[in-house]
């Protein structure tokens, strides 16, 4: 039909966007990536998003966290660097300089906290690389709908059902949801990944993607931040954002299917969809 046009992810799709690494690589050619994220009582965000992405092949990966979080991520993820905002709950300040990171992923666990809608607020103003937004910060989007207007062109949106609901008004069912995507991608420039069973991705060029991985066994606390952190790791790598998009939402699904096959649907948990991620690699090749 004329008004968007449709395609099912496929694996010769996902072959085509994924980048083999080169043998002569060193960690400078795959980004540093930042990860906006956690307050108090939700500091696991933080640390399945960054575990996530430095498992989706990040070169560096900075998370910034309140005080609270900081020996939380100094042990959980060695790897990463942790910068601590002045506050002990909440993040109410901005890490520094943005412009020295390759992708900036926002939103798991910060809460709503007036000084974190602020810092929100400026980033989503000021920044101009395309940022990836989930959780909190999209539910303070939807507390600020003008900024909407504001984010960075290519920006990723990952609203589950009902923070699409709240940035955009509400729907009665994923039909209605898939149009107003659709609309809303081009109006605002941006990729919108509307998650649930088959994550729908819809792109400013009003082309939509079916996604066809993943199961009932990523419906817990948590897969969304592994998601976030995937996204995050792919746009500091390069890919530019509908690419990463697309291919990150396939790598969660399929990790989550690995996952679910060794631990079942109902035992297995975010944490196991990031250990997951090194099968789910190999099988793109
Ligand atoms: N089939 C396939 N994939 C699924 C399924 C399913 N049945 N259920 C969930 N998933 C995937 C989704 O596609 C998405 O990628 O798991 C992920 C879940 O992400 P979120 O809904 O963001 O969940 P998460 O953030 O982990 O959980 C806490 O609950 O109330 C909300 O806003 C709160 O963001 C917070 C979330
Ligand atoms: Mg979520």
């Amino acid at each position: 039909d004329n008004i968007f046009h449709k395609e099912l992810t496929e694996p010769a799709l996902i072959r085509s966007i994924f980048k083999p690494r080169n043998e002569f690589s060193h960690k400078g050619n795959f980004g540093h990536a930042l990860l906006i994220t956690g307050s108090y009582g939700k500091i696991g965000a933080a640390v399945l998003a960054t575990r996530a992405c430095m498992r989706s092949g990040a070169g560096l990966t900075t998370v910034f966290v309140p005080r609270c979080g900081y020996s939380i991520l100094q042990s959980v993820a060695p790897e990463a660097m942790v910068m601590t905002d002045e506050n002990d709950e909440h993040l109410s300040s901005l890490p520094g300089d943005l412009d020295k990171y390759a992708a900036i992923g926002i939103g798991p666990g910060i809460g709503t906290e007036e000084a974190t809608q602020k810092m929100v607020s400026f980033i989503a103003r000021r920044y101009t690389m395309p940022l990836v937004i989930d959780a909190d910060a999209l539910n303070i989007l939807s507390l600020h709908k003008e900024l909407l207007t504001h984010i960075p062109a290519d920006s990723i949106l990952t609203p589950h059902p009902k923070e699409f609901d709240r940035l955009f008004g509400d729907h009665t069912n994923d039909f209605d949801r898939l149009s107003t995507a659709t609309a809303k991608a081009a109006e605002l420039k941006c990729i919108i990944v509307l998650k649930g069973h088959h994550t729908i991705i819809a792109t400013p060029g009003r082309q939509i993607f079916f996604n066809n991985t993943g199961n009932a066994g990523m419906a817990k606390g948590g897969s969304g931040d592994v998601l976030t952190g995937i996204l995050t790791a792919l746009r500091a790598q390069g890919y530019e954002s509908e690419k990463a998009a697309i291919l990150g939402v396939y790598i969660h699904g399929l990790a989550g299917d690995l996952a679910a096959s060794k631990l079942s649907m109902e035992s297995m948990l975010a944490s196991d969809i990031i250990e997951a991620i090194s099968l789910a690699f190999p099988q793109i090749y």
